[in-house]
């Protein structure tokens, strides 16, 4: 049973885990507050709170999995996409472990990472996983994505965002509502207590599997300036309705074209993955659309739908598997398909 640690650093979260075989043993995550006073992710601070917390954080998931360096088979750390500045921490980091310990380096897709949260065994080993091939909806703050998974490390994309992503458009419209970076959870709260059917928005026609957002940012901006001339308390009045609504708005677009890759091709395992996954909205409507058209579905556990390593040491498990390891030239990448 090979044990994994991964590390990832993608962007504004230092996660280390260990995995041993598809059973996650620690999963430690120090998220970066530093961001929220700029509204937004600030690389070269990314930077500098990488290089602060990944001792710490890889060494807390080392403790909370009972074990040492020294019992690791392979350091699997994110190579691709995200900020290089935040890449390149983790990236040396698992290099400097793989050389120290003489073990297998794992360079691992982000996205493909995402994906496979989905493959990682409950601790209870009740909670089932899913077969291939599936199909995958990956939607995170830089990403939306279908994916079809014909093996672990097979995958290919159907389709995604011609623009902003679907954490984008959750984000920017939380922006626009005067929330605070990130605005997803937000407006996730909000709209538990509002109603969806209040105020429309645009679905964006695109041709087979692609999305848009960009228009949907727009329609709310000005939808939002348009109301604020008529009642300068116009927002903060109907803060829950105006949550629930473009939550809805987001979720249908997202729930369509699912569907839609679903019949295409005939695929009736169907996960989500990605950050935007945490959305209650969209979990519950995931949910009913799939005992309605008889899908099997899955959702990772919360805490495996964020960035977080458990996904990067499950990734590079399998990459270990498959032999597929790199020597200390490897370099991350900001962007990188898989
Ligand atoms: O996968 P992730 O943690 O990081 C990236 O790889 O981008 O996704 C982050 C995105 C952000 O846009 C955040 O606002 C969104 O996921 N997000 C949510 C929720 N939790 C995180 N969006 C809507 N509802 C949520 N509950
Ligand atoms: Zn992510």
């Amino acid at each position: 049973m090979p044990t994994i640690l991964g590390i990832e650093s993608s962007c504004d979260e230092t996660a280390a885990a260990v995995c041993q075989d598809r059973l996650i043993l620690s999963n430690i995550i120090a998220s970066q507050d530093i961001h929220k006073a700029y509204g937004g992710v600030v690389t070269e601070l990314a930077s500098r709170a990488h290089l602060q917390a990944i001792v710490p954080v890889v060494d807390q998931a080392l403790q909370a999995a009972n074990t040492g360096l020294g019992d690791i088979d392979a350091f699997a750390f994110t190579a691709a996409p995200g900020l290089i500045g935040a890449l390149l921490v983790g990236a040396e980091f698992a290099k400097s472990l793989a050389l120290a310990y003489d073990k297998p380096l794992i360079a691992v897709h982000h996205m493909q990472a995402h994906v496979l949260a989905n493959l990682i065994l409950s601790p209870a080993g009740a909670a089932g996983v899913p077969s291939f091939p599936f199909l995958c909806l990956t939607v995170s703050g830089g990403h939306t994505q279908i994916v079809l998974c014909k093996s672990p490390l097979d995958m290919e994309v159907l389709g995604q965002t011609l623009d902003d992503a679907a954490g984008e458009a959750f984000d920017k419209s939380a922006k626009i509502l005067g929330l605070p970076y990130p605005g997803g959870p937000l407006i996730d709260r909000y709209a538990q207590e509002g109603q969806p059917e209040r105020f429309k928005f645009p679905e964006p026609k695109i041709d087979g599997f692609n999305f848009s957002f960009s228009g949907l940012k727009t329609a709310i901006l000005y939808f939002v300036r348009d109301e604020t001339l008529k009642n300068p308390h116009f927002v903060t009045e109907n803060l829950a309705d105006i949550c629930a609504s473009v939550q809805a708005r987001i979720v249908s677009i997202l729930l369509n074209k699912l569907k839609l890759a679903a019949s295409k091709t005939g695929i009736k395992t169907i996960c989500i993955a990605g950050g935007v996954s945490a959305n209650k909205g969209l979990r519950t409507a995931f949910a009913r659309m799939g005992l309605e058209l008889g899908w099997k579905t899955f959702i990772p556990p919360f805490e495996y739908c964020t960035d977080n390593a458990a996904m990067i040491a499950i990734t590079g498990l399998y990459k270990f598997q498959a032999g597929q390891w790199e020597d200390l030239a490897v370099v991350p990448s900001a962007r990188g398909i898989f």
